[in-house]
């Protein structure tokens, strides 16, 4: 049987935290404040999850998710009761709960729904609430647990639904709110009792001291001959991985920097610049107008994604073909794109995913990817460990096509500037006014519709550029921050004021979901 994990983390992590996924928005914030908590945590579509899977893995504890369905649904996700009869503790989390609830033979229903915050009222001392009292929790559910055989009650909320409870004389837990939201209220204590109070598990996850082993096993499978390419683009995840090759293997790293001539104004310099500091000098080579005349006049995103990783491969490829010591390829891929692409042997794939769906079949080099096993988070801690600069550590995600999926409809040159301009613009002002470390990304987006202005005392028709903004932990959810309106308003001025072909500017107010952060 292939084995779940690679020797990595099988030599250095102990049983980790299986979460069980059900669809739900928050599965990776689950498995993130887990590992917050320095135990490792990993998550496995709850169709692939059996017994056996789960007796290799040997967890400490198991987490099941929230999810968009009904229990009773004819294709809810589900999992066989066996789950309940092993002797691992479990915690069901909104979904997971009714889940749990209705394994038993418990009975849930559907009910007036409780959305955001609520206050809960704990009844029963147990470890789960241990240090907490009655708080505000975060909720998000329609059907409520109304009955669980052989449980004791934990809490209410406040139209008395079933809060949380535990089956007797098990460590299975059921919480119907999602103590992996910020604002659940000291949400954190309640992993933090569950995995040590009733679960004991073990701390087994510091990231910072995983740099050496890093290093250790990219020697290891790279061997003492063999040359790495790198692509750089100067953000967090290549660079990273860049400097951990460099310090496995040296000179034998060839960092290439490749300019699709979708960048962002400026960065070829600044990144140049920044990769220079700490002592990696990419070979640079410019293929904008390769990239540009390609995806002139497309109108779907997913094909210019498709184009330009197609481009990109045939340019590393050629790379490869001049120096055949050039055995490998490496990427910044990180856990959450590994996830949901199914590279993990037993995952289910839900979508094809950047890095690491794009390379075309044909491209037959050895892959190697450092940082899988990584949140964005642990990839910044590894890189503050190798001493990369701050400047690159606190880099807003820029996705590999770049502007290209930041111009919505048909791609042309024109639109391509006004983004550009926009786009330095948003980010200039926000590091002005304090707030670009404070939020993941910040961008301009330009789509194909227009907006009669005034300009010069003359009717012009020009572009909406719209402004989005996100908070967000990984990506996975965000939500717009509430900037000030002056700030808005200097945003807005400057790029009407200095991109003449802008008319309006908007900003984007839908949280992820029923958003993605990106436009298209
Ligand atoms: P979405 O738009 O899916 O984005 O909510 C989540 C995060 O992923 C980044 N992103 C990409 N990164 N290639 C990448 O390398 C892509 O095609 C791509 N699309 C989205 C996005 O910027 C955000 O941080």
């Amino acid at each position: 049987m292939k084995s779940f994990f690679d020797s990595f983390i099988k030599e250095r992590v102990e049983k980790p935290v299986v979460v069980i996924n059900f669809g739900g928005q928050y599965s990776h914030l689950i498995a993130r404040r887990v590992r917050e908590l320095n135990v490792f945590s990993i998550i496995m579509n709850y169709s692939i999850v059996d017994k056996k899977i789960l007796e290799e893995i040997s967890p400490c504890a198991v987490i099941l998710s929230g999810g968009p369905c009904s229990v009773y649904d004819e294709k809810a996700p589900r999992i066989g009761k066996w789950l309940l009869e092993q002797d691992i503790p479990v915690l069901g989390i909104c979904y997971g709960a009714q889940l749990i609830a209705w394994l038993t033979g418990g009975h849930v229903e559907e009910g007036v729904g409780e959305y955001g915050r609520t206050k809960i009222h704990v009844i029963e001392r147990d470890p789960l609430f241990e240090g907490w009292s009655d708080k505000y929790v975060w909720m998000s559910h329609r059907d409520y647990i109304v009955e669980v055989p052989g449980s004791k009650i934990l809490a209410y909320s406040g139209n008395n639904y079933i809060a949380a409870y535990k089956l007797r004389d098990k460590k299975i837990y059921g919480v119907q709110f999602h103590p992996e939201v910020k604002h659940t209220v000291d949400g954190i204590r309640i992993f933090e009792n569950f995995l040590f109070k009733i679960a004991n598990c073990r701390k087994n996850w510091f990231v910072k001291d995983l740099v050496k082993p890093l290093v250790e096993e990219i020697k290891k499978t790279v061997g003492e001959r063999d040359k790495v390419l790198v692509a750089v683009s100067g953000g967090v995840d290549s660079t990273v991985t860049a400097c951990l090759l460099k310090k496995a293997i040296g000179d034998r790293v060839v960092p290439v920097f490749v300019n699709h001539g979708l960048l962002r104004e400026g960065e070829v310099e600044e990144a140049m610049e920044n990769l220079g500091k700490i002592g990696i000098k990419p070979l640079y080579i410019n293929a904008s107008k390769r990239f540009i005349e390609k995806i002139i006049g497309t109108r779907d995103c997913e094909t210019r994604r498709r184009i330009i990783g197609e481009e990109y491969a045939r340019i590393f490829k050629e790379i490869i073909d001049r120096d055949p010591s050039i055995k490998w390829f490496a990427q910044g891929t990180t856990y959450p794109d590994i996830v949901e692409s199914g590279s993990i042997p037993y995952t289910d794939k839900i979508k094809t995913h950047h890095n690491v769906g794009g390379l075309p079949e044909w491209f037959k080099v050895n892959i190697i990817e450092p940082l899988k096993w990584f949140y964005k988070d642990e990839v910044r801690m590894i890189g503050e460990k190798l001493g990369i600069p701050k400047e690159i550590i606190k880099r807003h995600p820029f996705p590999g096509p770049g502007l290209a999926v930041r111009v919505i409809g048909e791609f042309t040159v024109k639109k391509l500037e006004i983004v550009r301009k926009a786009s330095k613009i948003v980010e200039d002002t926000l590091r002005k006014y304090g707030f670009y470390d404070k939020v993941w990304q910040a961008f301009a987006v330009v789509g194909d519709d227009q907006w009669v202005g005034v300009k010069g005392d003359k009717r012009v028709e020009g572009y909406i550029v719209t402004i989005r903004i996100v908070e967000s932990e990984d990506g996975m959810t965000a939500d717009y921050p509430r900037i000030p309106y002056e700030v808005l308003d200097e945003i807005m001025g400057k790029i009407t004021g200095e991109i003449p072909e802008v008319t309006m500017v908007t900003y984007a107010v839908t949280p992820k979901p029923p958003s993605t952060i990106e436009p298209c």
